[in-house]
């Protein structure tokens, strides 16, 4: 979503202020950092960054902080680097060339309705085009800062996403990657007055663009994982089969504490429906150790629930304690090395599933669709289960679909030969 935000603001500042994207920040007229918040280490790490930039920058270039840590610290950012020229919220981007204009402007309404906003078009990639279709989200996941600094969710019209969509087509982008907090929970509440489309129904309407072959979205929520959801995924031949489920805990006493609206018994349930409809499908997920209250039986919830599903992916985190979420005032914290040894034990087996699961890898063939070039001749691109595999190639592959055979194995990557 960040990617996303930065590329919004590209695009208005290169259609609006004649600004145009350069490597060497030393350069620049306009140094803008997005930030995240969801663990505290990113947002220490800002404040070292900007010291460094202010030092560096060129005399008169102005510096801007964006997303989600500008949200939740506003004004404390130029009270604490003075030398910051604006403070724009990850709900406020199409007000990037108005705070500009505006030194010291701290622009963070978390509930401002950009959902109908028509940004200009700037895409990093030529092959794939990421597409917000919420913005915010509803729930109070009692660990999570991203309502507070994103706001009430409110769905984009599907007018707009599938005139986004088309765009990008016609533009040459075979891939469309559809961007929100709670994707499956599309429809819940439009801004203006709008037909009730929901998630499935978007992802019917958008199949139907003709030169569109992939859409991939970024994420679903396990509580909205209804049946009709989970049919149109296996069923719609555009949908890529590779599904983000973000478990967070294995254990339903954790999950309760989290808020997160539903048991162990329903994930499995979920994950079991999803691989009899779709038995090529993969599936990544998050996942939070130490989480307060975590006892090591809930740990070993979520063990089971991971040798019971078997991840294709996992991201996994240590709880962070973030301001203004309701477990922060939580006071039965796990000890940090508790939590660290747990993370370790968690993401050994999943290193353990990811082995096992690449022994029958060799030999099989997948559709990539390439997307970069990597060093020493190599081009990488993804398999609709989402799965990495470069080759010996030049720039020829890129945005092309080849049958690729997979030859040798790495954990993150899989090398093979095109066949076809
Ligand atoms: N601490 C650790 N991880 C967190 N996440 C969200 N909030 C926190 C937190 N306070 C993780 C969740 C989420 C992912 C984007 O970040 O797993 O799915
Ligand atoms: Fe955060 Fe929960 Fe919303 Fe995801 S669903 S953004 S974890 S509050």
């Amino acid at each position: 979503m960040n990617s996303r935000d930065s590329e919004h603001m590209i695009a208005e500042l290169r259609e609006k202020e004649n600004y145009e994207v350069i490597d060497n920040f030393a350069e620049a007229d306009l140094i803008l950092i997005n930030t995240c918040s969801v663990r505290e280490r990113p947002v220490h790490k800002l404040f070292s960054e900007l010291g460094g930039f202010n030092k560096k920058k060129k005399p008169g270039a102005k510096i801007g902080v964006c997303g989600c840590t500008a949200s939740h610290l506003g004004e404390e950012i130029i009270k604490r680097a003075p030398y910051v020229n604006f403070v724009l919220g990850a709900r406020n981007v199409s007000k990037i060339s108005e705070v500009l204009h505006r030194d010291k402007a701290v622009e963070i309404d978390i509930n401002y309705d950009e959902s109908e906003f028509a940004f200009n078009d700037f895409r990093s990639s030529p092959y794939k085009a990421y597409i917000n279709i919420s913005i915010g989200c509803d729930k109070s996941c009692t660990y999570c800062i991203v309502p507070k600094t994103r706001g009430d969710e409110i769905s984009i019209p599907d007018s707009l996403i599938i005139q986004e969509a088309r765009k990008a087509v016609n533009a040459g982008v075979k891939e469309v990657f559809l961007l929100g907090q709670n994707v499956n929970n599309y429809g819940r509440r439009f801004s203006g007055d709008q037909e009730k489309v929901n998630f499935s129904e978007l992802l019917r309407r958008l199949s139907k663009i003709e030169g569109l072959e992939r859409i991939r979205f970024t994420s679903p929520h396990p509580f909205h994982m209804d049946d009709e959801f989970i049919e149109e995924f296996s069923t719609n031949p555009k949908i890529c089969k590779s599904m983000h489920m973000p478990l967070q805990s294995g254990s339903t006493k954790v999950l309760q504490d989290m808020k997160r609206g539903y048991t162990k018994e329903w994930f499995l349930n979920r994950v079991f429906k999803l691989k009899s409809m779709c038995p090529e499908a993969t599936i990544s997920t998050d996942i939070i150790v130490g989480f307060p209250g975590e006892s090591d039986e809930d740990f070993e919830d979520t063990l089971d629930v991971m040798k019971k599903v078997k991840f294709d992916q996992i991201f996994s985190f240590k709880y962070s304690p973030r301001p203004e979420t309701e477990a922060e005032h939580f006071t039965n914290v796990v000890d940090e090395e508790i939590a660290s040894a747990r993370l370790t034990v968690l993401q050994s087996l999943n290193n353990e599933i990811i082995d096992e699961k690449n022994t029958t890898q060799t030999g099989k063939v997948y559709r990539v669709y390439f997307e970069e070039l990597l060093k020493d001749y190599f081009v990488s691109g993804k398999s609709d289960n989402n799965i990495i595999v470069k080759v010996k190639g030049s720039d020829e592959l890129l945005g092309q679909f080849r049958d690729v055979k997979i030859t040798s194995i790495g954990r993150t990557i899989l090398t093979g030969e095109v066949v076809a």
